[in-house]
């Protein structure tokens, strides 16, 4: 088969993807129009070149999604999409802030969102829900909208952060973390590639806050005594290689292939794959076409996919 093909046929998992990064021109037109809002011009592409210069064009993007059937049609989409990636489990971003903000109630983004992971089932694809903090927002803001999702805690498998990562540190949100974690939550921190205190962010996530995975991080390469700590406490990183291209004007190919050797679990994912030219299958091929990677190799990462996935130690083997 075609390397494609062969990726595409591989049971996988995605690790990172933002389900607001997922909405394609025309489900925004769509969605614009059913609101009664004013319809965008898409026939021009997206323009930016750094994660700031993204995160404007993706909270302008979403301002669309209005009702509760907007966030389950939005996921809907996604999930099949996902199949026809072969990815039979998902572990979804969400960014409820960036709605709750415009006043949408908060009941229509998780009543959406889980509505549609519980149909994703019938597709025969596993959805669990990570909802992320804005980390440019207070840890206030945080705190709060943390305290509105407890009481719906078992619709969520996790937290993470994201947005823009400039002078917010994890340490920031110590105090969210150790809520959420006792209320049963994983936890995953966004340290993006290229972002000042790159190292300083992710020893941070790996050490002080004990995340479970760190989303990029694929920086840490520039710190082997960070590595090895990675290696030693199973730190999945979920990297994007279209993503990287785009806003951080590479792939960073080599980087990732090192840390695979180094024994980290580096996995492979799409991040917002409506604005960053691709999908799942996409992204490992731009990956194994830059890196020159061999069959062994691919089967390597969607085999860490399910490694670094917050399934079930009976579903991993099921999957497995
Ligand atoms: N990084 C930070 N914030 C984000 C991202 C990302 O990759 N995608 C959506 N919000
Ligand atoms: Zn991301």
């Amino acid at each position: 088969p075609s390397l494609h093909d062969f990726v595409r046929d591989l049971p996988k998992c995605e690790l990172h993807v933002h389900l607001e990064g997922t909405l394609e021109p025309g489900m925004r037109v769509a969605l614009a129009a059913r609101n009664g809002l004013p319809v965008p011009d898409v026939s021009t592409p997206y323009d930016f070149d750094s994660l700031t210069s993204f995160l404007s064009v993706y909270y302008a993007a979403m301002t669309v999604l209005v009702q509760e059937q907007d966030f389950y049609d939005l996921a809907m989409a996604y999930v099949r999409t996902a199949r026809d990636n072969g990815v039979i489990r998902v572990e979804a971003f969400f960014d409820p802030q960036a709605h709750t903000s415009r006043g949408v109630p908060f009941a229509s983004v998780i009543s959406g969102y889980s509505r549609a992971a519980a149909d994703a089932s019938a597709l025969g694809i596993d959805v669990g829900l990570i909802m992320c903090f804005l980390r440019d927002l207070s840890a206030e803001s945080a705190m709060a909208t943390l305290a509105e999702a407890l009481p719906l805690a078992d619709l969520l498998i996790g937290v993470g952060l994201d947005s823009d990562e400039l002078g917010n540190p994890p340490e920031k949100f110590r105090a969210v973390f150790d809520r959420a974690r006792s209320a049963g939550l994983r936890v995953t921190v966004h340290c993006d590639v290229d972002q000042q205190d790159s190292i300083t962010h992710i020893r941070q996530a790996a050490v002080g806050i004990a995340a479970d995975r760190i989303d990029h991080g694929s920086n840490v390469v520039e710190d082997p005594a960070l590595v090895q700590i990675l290696v030693d406490r199973r730190i999945a990183l979920t990297t994007c290689p279209l993503s990287n291209a785009l806003v951080a004007d590479s792939m960073k190919s080599r980087e990732i292939v090192e840390l695979l050797h180094a024994g980290v679990n580096v996995t492979v994912n799409s991040d917002d794959p409506a604005y960053f030219g691709g999908y799942i299958v996409d992204n490992y091929v731009a990956l194994a076409e830059d890196a020159g990677l061999d069959d062994a190799a691919v089967v390597q990462l969607a085999r860490n996919s399910f490694l670094g996935s917050w399934a079930s130690e009976d579903d991993k083997r099921r999957y497995l």
